[in-house]
């Protein structure tokens, strides 16, 4: 019997001194689960497409003494991604945390939609977690120096997919269809990478939540948002600091016995 240890369970939730690398980092959710790594003392590499974007959100963190640096690069492109995880160790030395938190979503019934369209959601959603996943978790390999360590020890990658990885919805054929491979690429990554080198992976899979594309949805007059409501035993629709303690939990040794999950988000969306 392993006897509980008091300074484990003291520090089981620190990320701090670890370096995280955020995808989507200038989104709604990618931006607060930076600032939560940065605010509990972690180095923090923002990704985005967007330099601009980037600059200011680094401006802003930086104003409240979070350590981090900005890299641009596209996740569908592997190139990009290549470069991306050079410049992150060529900064901090290692990755010890990735939260992959881009998306995008256009939705489009199937008669409507183009292939093009789909293969850009597939692309979007799909792709680039494929090609963000396998080169960083080439570096996190690279970084044990042939040594095993233990569970969870090699480091922590989560995926935020969506509850719709489990739900049809008309118009989602390319987004449900990316946001589900996602979560069954999870599964099969885990199996991958957990024993061997201790790299816990998991999916964080929330409902609608607010954002810029999403805040016409939050308008209580609407039938959209009396919809979401009927749906969430919650009682009420999601903020983007409402994931902000299972993404810690995922990324710290609290979770060192979970991986290959899809983890519900969505304020009981499910079960109704
Ligand atoms: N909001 C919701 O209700 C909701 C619900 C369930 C799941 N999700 C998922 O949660 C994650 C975060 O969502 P969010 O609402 O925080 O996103 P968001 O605010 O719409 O931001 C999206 C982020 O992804 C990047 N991005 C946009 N289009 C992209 C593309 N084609 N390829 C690669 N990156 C792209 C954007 O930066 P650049 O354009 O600069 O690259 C931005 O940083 C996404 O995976 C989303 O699918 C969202």
């Amino acid at each position: 019997m392993v006897k509980l240890d008091k300074s484990f369970v003291e520090n089981m939730y620190s990320v701090e001194g670890k370096v995280a690398l955020v995808t989507g980092a200038t989104g709604a959710f990618g931006r607060v689960a930076a600032k939560a790594y940065g605010y509990l003392g972690a180095k923090v590499a923002l990704t985005g497409r967007n330099q601009a974007k980037l600059q200011e959100l680094a401006d802003e963190f930086k104003a409240e003494g979070i350590e981090c640096a900005i890299f641009a690069a596209d996740p569908a492109k592997e190139e990009d991604v290549q470069k991306l995880i050079e410049d992150v160790v060529a900064t901090y030395g290692r990755i010890d945390i990735l939260a992959i938190a881009h998306g995008f979503n256009k939705p489009a019934n199937i008669l409507e939609q183009s292939v093009a369209d789909w293969q850009y959601i597939m692309d979007a959603d799909c792709k680039s977690v494929y090609i963000v996943l396998k080169y960083v978790s080439e570096q996190m390999v690279k970084q044990l120096n042939g040594e095993k360590p233990a569970s969870g020890q090699g480091g922590k990658i989560v995926v935020v997919t969506s509850q719709r990885s489990k739900r049809g919805m008309a118009g989602y054929t390319g987004y449900c269809t990316s946001k589900g491979g996602a979560d069954m690429m999870i599964a099969c990554a885990a199996c991958d990478l957990s024993a061997p080198y201790g790299i816990n992976i998991n999916a964080l899979c929330p409902t609608v939540f607010r954002s810029e594309l999403t805040e016409w949805m939050f308008d209580p007059e609407s039938a959209v948002y009396k919809n979401f409501l009927n749906r969430e035993p919650i009682g009420r629709l999601a903020e983007p600091d409402d994931f902000v303690g299972y993404l810690i939990f995922l990324s710290s040794n609290a979770s060192n016995f979970i991986t290959g999950s899809a983890c519900d988000c969505s304020g009981g969306y499910l079960v109704v």
